[in-house]
């Protein structure tokens, strides 16, 4: 199977649980194991009730180094080739990209590059923008910069407050992350050389989602 994803969490797992779904009975995909840094994680709860193994390394008694190493350990002996940050709140370093060059992905709460880093949708409701979303891309030494692959747009509506504003866009996460997912495990998604996003969509396929 050319499609076993590690996914690495902090919290609830609503993304996680989005991945579950979205590769529940895929022949191509699944998800090997999840790695929390947080031992109450809801997002552990969700992975033993979808029976994948689900693991806790916690961060601080570690340094980063010896933190990424131990993750590297625990996705290699899974044998994943694909890593998915999941609402993972930690940022990784070489270690880990350079165990898995061209494979490691993430899911942030705008559209990049603006509001990078935390509270990112809360960023774009203090901005007034017209819209906002959610953006899957590679991850690179940076936060939150590396080659993007898909956007999902959510229009700031004239009503909103933060939390609804925040609510659609998890929505929008939960649809966005899926697709891309989808595309790795199926082998559609590759990282070229000069940090370019090759992916191959069959007719009708779009990257692109609309709220
Ligand atoms: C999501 O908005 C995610 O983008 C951010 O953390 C929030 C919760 O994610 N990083 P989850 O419910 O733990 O997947």
């Amino acid at each position: 199977m050319s499609g076993r994803i590690g996914v690495l969490i902090s919290g609830s797992g609503t993304n996680l649980q989005s991945l579950i779904d979205a590769l529940e009975g895929h022949p191509m995909g699944s998800i090997a194991v999840v790695i929390s840094n947080r031992a109450d994680a809801y997002g552990l709860e969700r992975a033993r009730r979808a029976g994948i193994p689900a693991v806790v390394v916690n961060h601080r008694a570690r340094s980063r180094e010896q933190f990424d190493d131990e993750l590297v350990s625990i996705l290699r002996a899974h044998e994943v080739e694909w890593v998915a940050l999941a609402g993972f709140m930690r940022i990784i370093t070489k270690r880990l990209l350079s165990a898995f060059p061209g494979r490691v992905i993430n899911i942030h709460p705008s559209l990049l590059p603006a509001f990078p880093g935390l509270n990112a949708q809360q960023q774009a409701y203090d901005a007034q923008v017209e819209q906002t979303g959610a953006t899957v891309h590679f991850v690179d030494a940076g936060m939150d910069t590396g080659p993007i692959i898909a956007q999902g747009v959510v229009p700031r509506l004239e009503d909103d407050t933060v939390d609804t504003l925040q609510q659609r866009i998890l929505r929008m996460e939960h649809r966005l992350f899926p697709l891309v997912v989808r595309l790795a495990v199926e082998g559609r998604l590759r990282l070229g050389e000069r940090g370019d996003v090759l992916v191959e969509l069959e007719a009708g396929e779009s990257l692109r989602l609309e709220d």
